[in-house]
């Protein structure tokens, strides 16, 4: 039966490891210039409402070095929902596709799109979820630190977002300690945090202290503070999240060895000032980087495939 992968929560805490180990390995073979290619003669397509830099060019990239080809799709040549409805075309993608990765606003459009998918579908973001993202970034904090267990990660900013809730997932596959800094209005999702919570896995804390939620972290996270979609609340965002501004400061409550991290696109001087970004515990392209090598075992995983 096809896999989808739409949220950290489709995968076990077992296969989770197992897409770290694939992506380890794919990350040494692209660096040996021996890239494994099991999906050849395969084609995929990316169908995207949104725009998107790192996202669209690992999975472009990705899905070639593993030897299929792939089309994308913008939002005025889909008119998915409008032009005709998410079952058809989910019917009719997977007639000429082997795989669809998609991005876009509605949560419920990539379930709706994936029950009547007949092959696999990736989430690259929604309003709700960005798991690709949090997959990539913890196998970047696990090269940074070494190590998987006994971690502190406090995401500060905008606690209410894509990136936050699967953070919160995250946390209810893999035992972490999870702060999450942000104002009472944006906290992650109740039923995401809910379940993470009731997973008993994870030490989960919501603080309005942005120091609380930094103190001896071994990363601290951040991202835009009014995502795709919202942009036009970022004036009242800002009022609220100055507070939770990741500057050298707020980086003095943490570890020495802090990792910081931004999915990325970055405002800077809003969320996160120049002399972090730029600053020597800034992991940030590493976690660009690590999309392409998580993204490709993630496929590799959902079809099955031995290389
Ligand atoms: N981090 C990320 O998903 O970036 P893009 O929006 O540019 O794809
Ligand atoms: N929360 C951001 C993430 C971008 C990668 C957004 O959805 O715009």
């Amino acid at each position: 039966m096809k896999r989808d992968f739409l949220a950290i929560t489709d995968f076990t805490s077992k296969e989770i490891k197992e897409v770290l180990t694939i992506a380890k390995v794919m990350k040494q073979m692209h660096r040996w210039g021996d890239d494994p290619k099991p999906l050849a003669g395969k084609h995929s397509a990316l169908m995207f409402r949104k725009p998107s830099l790192r996202t669209r060019a690992s999975f472009e990239t990705g899905i070639r070095q593993l030897g299929a080809d792939t089309l994308f799709f913008s939002e005025a040549e889909i008119g998915m929902g409008k032009r005709e409805s998410v079952h058809d075309t989910a019917k009719v993608m997977s007639r000429y596709f082997d795989l669809v990765v998609i991005r876009t606003y509605s949560h419920d459009e990539i379930l709706e799109f994936g029950k009547h998918s007949e092959v696999p579908v990736i989430n690259a973001l929604t309003d709700l979820l960005h798991p690709c993202q949090i997959m990539g970034d913890f196998f970047t904090i696990i090269e940074q630190k070494n190590r998987m267990d006994h971690l502190t990660i406090a995401y500060v900013g905008d606690g209410g977002n894509n990136i936050a809730n699967s953070w919160v997932n995250l946390s209810s596959r893999l035992s972490i300690d999870l702060r999450i800094g942000t104002t009472a209005n944006r906290t992650p999702d109740e039923k995401i945090l809910k379940n993470a919570k009731d997973s008993g896995l994870s030490q989960i804390t919501i603080t309005q202290d942005p120091i609380e939620a930094v103190k001896d972290a071994d990363v601290i996270y951040t991202d835009v503070w009014a995502s795709m979609g919202e942009k036009d609340k970022i004036a009242e965002r800002e009022e609220l999240l100055r507070p939770f501004q990741v500057n050298d400061k707020l980086l003095s409550y943490a570890q020495n060895n802090v990792s910081v991290m931004h999915c990325l696109p970055a405002e800077r001087g809003r969320e996160i000032t120049d002399e972090v970004m730029d600053g020597p515990h800034s992991v940030v392209f590493e976690q660009a980087e690590n999309r392409l090598h998580i993204q490709k075992a993630i496929i590799v995983f959902l079809f099955g495939e031995k290389f």
